[in-house]
């Protein structure tokens, strides 16, 4: 069973670093961007997503990650996230590196998260650095089509990275010691195709670790991963818990 093979990969490198994507919280009803009901199949991300869109039509964002905001603080975590979290507690995972925004690593107890995408928690005033918290976010967001710093008066955007940004530099260089360290690195819910997140592999495999890839559908790193399980992660996540984690059934 691909759980057992996952548990004995992690049992035989003493414990593993773990990379998410979108897929991680697709069982928690929120969609991935690539997969055929993706998002980026209903609308284009250089459309609402990109730092040129931001400043050319702040209110499309707004409108689109206002939308998705809501969308997210309606989410739980699934039984992934609560595995991923038991497994840490059981000294299995390390570290999450995940390029996801929602929270739901950190809602769902796991303590090393490294978000370097950055998240909905916060938005930031691209003029004078200030940030501004969700709930302020979301007041504004009530009473127009975008939130303005309390400071400066300029618009905030949310402190995610979108196409055309640069990564959070501390979180980033986190991650890449991370997988450089890593004996195991273990891509969940990922399609690897966004840089340079899609490198963190290459970080571990240079670091003469092992890479593991639990995903639905094919990635570009399958054919160099030590292990490939074509499955759902939730169910996957939750019977190796079962299997490593006293009484985290
Ligand atoms: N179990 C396992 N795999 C799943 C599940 C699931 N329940 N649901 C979806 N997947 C797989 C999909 O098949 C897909 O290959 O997860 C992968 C998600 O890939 P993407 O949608 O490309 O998401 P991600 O890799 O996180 O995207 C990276 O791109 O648009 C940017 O900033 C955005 O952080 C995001 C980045």
């Amino acid at each position: 069973m691909s759980a057992d093979a996952l548990a004995a990969l992690i049992v035989d490198h003493g414990s593993c670093v773990v990379l998410t994507g979108a897929g991680m919280s697709t069982e928690s009803g929120i969609p991935d961007f690539r997969s055929a009901t993706g998002l980026w199949a209903e609308v284009d991300p250089f459309e609402v997503a990109s730092i040129d869109a931001f400043r050319r039509d702040p209110e499309r964002v707004w409108r689109w990650y206002g939308g998705r905001i809501q969308a997210l603080l309606d989410a739980e975590p699934n039984e992934g996230h609560l595995a991923l979290a038991a497994l840490e507690r059981g000294g299995h995972v390390r570290a999450v590196v995940t390029q996801n925004i929602d929270t739901l690593h950190t809602r769902a107890g796991s303590e090393e998260v490294v978000e370097v995408h950055g998240s909905i928690r916060r938005a930031v005033c691209p003029m004078c650095g200030l940030p501004e918290t969700l709930d302020a976010v979301l007041e504004q967001l009530e009473a127009g089509p975008v939130p303005h710093c309390r400071s400066c008066g300029a618009v905030l955007k949310p402190d995610v990275v979108m196409f055309g940004e640069l990564l959070p530099a501390a979180a980033f260089a986190r991650a890449e010691h991370l997988a450089r360290d890593a004996g195991l690195l273990l891509v969940v819910g990922s399609s690897l195709q966004i840089w340079p997140v899609a490198g963190l592999p290459e970080e571990t495999l240079a670091g003469g670790g092992d890479v593991a890839v639990l995903n639905a559908e094919e990635t570009p790193f399958d054919p160099r991963a030590a292990l490939v399980v074509r499955g759902p992660a939730g169910a996957t996540l939750s019977d190796i818990a079962a299997l490593l984690v006293e009484g985290a059934t």
